[in-house]
């Protein structure tokens, strides 16, 4: 079982259920390895950038190469970070902002799609892509968080697209999207104070449900936006 953005949230507790179920876990992040990480779990820290995008494809190849993942998280996601913040009105459309949240939340999880691409198309494979149901233009009702919801609803396509091209050349591997619900995490933390408890899931809840969404994956899911509990949204 393999996690790209592991440092943090959601990866971090995905990559502590696996070795509770005594899967191998390997967690692949920016970050160094957490200094409280569970000895069991194998991390590797991966430093790209848009003009080193071919070590990215190399590194990522021989990871899976080394450790034939059968189950792959991807988990990156941005909210606020720095001076990104999400826009409630247009009048705060912001370019250096707009453009780190499409790279993190669209082009970071497709590049790590990209990279894995060849493995994918050798082996049994279950990936599921963390998006949001924010993502959903169908479901907009509140309007707000351009970027985010911008980004994570070319998420949506760009996933159900690979997921097209995959199904002409491999009939096994699933590709997902997966909205996780609304996580106690550092991503979500500055918004979730009025979110009633009962709503908030912590991150150990939110990985164990994310655990059944890849076992009871059918192949009528193949490309499609999935909710935690395994329904689909639309897009
Ligand atoms: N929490 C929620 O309520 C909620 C709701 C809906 C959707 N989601 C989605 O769920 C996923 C996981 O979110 P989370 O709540 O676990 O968030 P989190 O704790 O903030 O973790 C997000 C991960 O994104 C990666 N990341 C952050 N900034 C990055 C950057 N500038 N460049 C590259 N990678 C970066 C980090 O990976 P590294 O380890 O490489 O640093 C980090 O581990 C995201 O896709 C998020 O959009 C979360």
């Amino acid at each position: 079982m393999l996690v790209f953005g592991a440092s943090s949230g959601i990866g971090l507790a995905l990559l502590q259920l696996a070795v509770t179920k005594g899967w191998r876990a390997i967690g692949v992040s920016r970050q160094l390895r957490p200094a409280a990480l569970d000895e069991n779990i194998v991390w590797r820290q991966l430093t790209f950038q848009s003009d080193n995008l071919a070590q990215l494809d190399s590194a990522l190849a021989e990871i899976c190469q080394q450790y034939q993942p059968q189950k792959v998280f991807i988990c990156h996601g941005l909210l606020q970070q720095a001076q990104v913040r999400v826009e409630k009105s247009i009048r705060q459309l912001d370019v250096d902002s707009a453009y780190q949240s499409w790279w993190v939340n669209y082009l970071v999880p497709m590049l790590h799609i990209k990279g894995i691409w060849p493995y994918l198309l050798q082996q049994q494979c279950k990936v599921l892509v963390l998006s949001a149901k924010v993502g959903s233009i169908a479901d907009n009702q509140l309007g707000g968080w351009y970027s985010y919801r911008a980004a994570k609803a070319a998420l949506n396509m760009a996933v159900k697209t690979a997921a097209i091209e995959l199904r002409r050349q491999q009939t096994h591997t699933q590709l997902v999207t997966v909205h996780p619900g609304t996580t106690d995490t550092p991503l979500a933390a500055p918004f979730v104070k009025n979110v009633p408890l009962r709503q908030l899931q912590t991150a150990n809840d939110t990985a164990v449900r994310l655990w059944l969404v890849a076992e009871n994956l059918q192949p009528h899911d193949h490309g499609a936006l999935l909710n935690w509990d395994g329904k689909h949204l639309p897009y």
